[in-house]
């Protein structure tokens, strides 16, 4: 089992291999996340999918509060060392490497990204994350695409955590689609409410995960899951 704290928009953080993993900090902005105070988190690591400020807005000023390695792409590490990060590990598609917690591969995500100044970002990812406690698979924004068959073929995972918000990403029933060709039973819909093109309906969500024998799991915002 995995505990996952949601902060809203696509930011959580699970406790795996005895390490806080903080993923796409994106607090301080998030209207919805007022509830949470930024300064208070401490993660051992931060993994950053993209370069879009709804991913990476809190990253750096957490990173140097907390000493905690990010992990992102090369394009992506660059750039927050440049802001200031003093650790930061750069991977790139396809790579994986282990960690003390545990072990990242970086997914492929057909997506756009830039940084907040309009700068190159290379391209986006997602991640597998494999610890002692359990399996997942974070797509990051993205399309649906056949490449997440590959991840349940070659991974025992035991839950995804997927966009359902649409316009920008998947929604909610290509996402129950991803989950199935990820192999896992259960997911956690993130990049959902938090801009007017992304308010969805819960219920319609839940449903389009249930028609295809899938629970969506979608924690409030603070509220910590075990999965
Ligand atoms: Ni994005
Ligand atoms: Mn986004």
């Amino acid at each position: 089992m995995i505990a996952l704290t949601y902060y809203g928009h696509s930011c959580f953080a699970v406790r795996a291999g005895g390490k806080t993993l903080l993923f796409d900090p994106f607090i301080t902005p998030n209207e919805l996340a007022k509830g949470i105070d930024a300064s208070q988190l401490r993660p051992d690591f931060i993994l950053v999918s993209h370069g879009h400020a709804d991913h990476l807005a809190d990253a750096a000023a957490i990173a140097g509060r907390s000493g905690a390695m990010v992990i992102s792409t090369y394009e992506v590490a660059v750039w927050l060392q440049g802001q200031g990060v003093k650790s930061a590990h750069p991977m790139n598609h396809g790579g994986a490497r282990s960690f003390d917690f545990g072990r990242v591969k970086l997914t492929s995500a057909i997506h756009s990204s830039s940084f907040p100044d309009g700068s190159y970002a290379g391209n986006p990812c997602g991640f597998v994350v494999e610890a002692s406690d359990g399996g997942f698979y974070y797509s990051g924004d993205t399309a649906l695409t056949t490449d997440m068959r590959l991840i349940g073929e070659m991974h025992r995972l035991d839950f995804a955590v997927l966009p359902i918000g649409d316009n920008f990403t998947m929604g909610a029933s290509d996402a129950a689609r991803a989950a199935q060709w990820a192999g896992v039973k259960r997911a956690v819909g993130v990049h959902y409410d938090t801009f007017p093109p992304i308010r969805i309906d819960r219920d319609a969500a839940r449903s389009a995960f249930k028609a295809a024998g899938l629970e969506l799991l979608l924690p409030k915002i603070g509220e910590t899951i075990e999965i």
